[in-house]
């Protein structure tokens, strides 16, 4: 019998990744970047046995038996498996798998990021695999390549049709700017309306902004994202972060019929991080949006204090008037290594 067990964090994105152009291989239309948070604040951990007594594959996900059969899984697997030695002695084993998330499944908080993410890099460590591992957690979700690393990460779209350039690299440490800090306003931690991988590809087949975005937008904001990264600059940081969820959202309007991730409170949310900027005189938080109506705010430590202060005024958390259902405030620097 052999165990291993693997943590990895989620990661937000300030430049979205939204549309595929293989929904195979899971290779995107454009780049994107995030931040990886800190594994002892939101994670998911794996642990998986392979043993020559095991009758079957087996897979659980926080305490329920899965389908094993599901083709992301399988291909991550096929994968990994392809990409050990052919000496490897439990190469032929079957495997239990066993994960757990410390948040919200499915509610827009980048659950599937870092379940695969954890899941490849536990299967990894395994069947001993070298080198970049992104490009096998991308085939098991998209933004999952992304959690491989630790601190600032792009996810280059790659150009080729079979998908090996198409991998996460490291654009600074967390240590780069370790003031950074990342609050998770949960609005509602129920499962999503319709998953992302459902509403991007609608997205790609209805809305014509997704192409310009893809095409003029995005390729211009990750230079001045990388740059702003670069310069710790969190005025332009900042605005590109929340331009560009605000565009993702447009382009959810736009698919046909829509996908509305956003809500009143999420609107309100938003609204709220605009006028403290306002009164600031400078963009010293920034929201951002995935799938879902969960707000990440991105701000610096020393704004934290006063943020939150403003945030518990306006949703109370003891109030009970359908705000805020739980406010989830984490203070970790965003980042440690990945630890695998
Ligand atoms: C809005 O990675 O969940 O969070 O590749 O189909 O599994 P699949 O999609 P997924 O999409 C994440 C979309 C997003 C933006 C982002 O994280 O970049």
């Amino acid at each position: 019998m052999k165990t291993v067990t693997m943590v990895a964090p989620v990661n937000i994105a300030v430049i979205k990744y939204w549309g595929k152009r293989d929904e195979e291989l899971i290779l995107p239309i454009n780049d994107s970047i995030s931040g990886t948070l800190s594994t002892d604040f939101m994670c998911a951990k794996t642990t998986i046995q392979a043993s020559p007594q095991f009758k079957e594959n087996k897979f659980w996900l926080n305490g329920k038996e899965q389908n094993f059969d599901s083709p992301r899984l399988d291909s991550c697997l096929k994968e990994v498996k392809r990409r050990a030695s052919p000496s490897c002695p439990i190469l032929n084993w079957k495997i239990a798998i066993c994960s757990e998330n410390n948040f919200p499944t499915a509610a827009g908080l980048a659950s599937s990021a870092a379940g695969y993410a954890c899941l490849v890099a536990a299967l990894a460590k395994l069947y001993k695999i070298e080198g970049d591992i992104s490009s096998i957690a991308r085939r098991g979700s998209g933004s999952a390549c992304r959690s491989i690393y630790g601190g600032w990460v792009q996810w280059i779209k790659g150009d080729r049709p079979t998908g090996e350039d198409s991998i996460a690299i490291q654009l600074a440490p967390v240590a780069h700017w370790p003031e950074m800090r990342v609050l998770i306003l949960v609005v509602n931690d129920e499962r999503k309306k319709y998953s992302s991988t459902s509403g991007m590809k609608k997205s790609v087949e209805t809305s014509d902004l997704l192409k310009y975005r893809a095409s003029e937008c995005v390729p211009k904001r990750v230079e001045a994202m990388k740059e702003a990264i670069f310069r710790k600059d969190f005025e332009s940081f900042a605005k590109i972060t929340m331009e560009d969820s605000n565009q993702f959202h447009a382009i959810c309007l736009d698919t046909f019929p829509p996908c509305v991730y956003m809500n009143d409170t999420s609107h309100s949310i938003s609204d709220v991080v605009h006028t403290y900027n306002e009164c600031k005189s400078s963009n010293r938080v920034a929201y951002t949006f995935d799938a879902g109506p969960n707000a990440c705010i991105y701000l610096l430590e020393s704004e934290t204090e006063e943020f939150l202060s403003v945030i518990n005024y306006v949703f109370p958390p003891s109030s009970n008037t359908g705000y805020l259902k739980g406010l989830q405030v984490r203070q970790k620097p965003i980042n440690k290594e990945l630890e695998m």
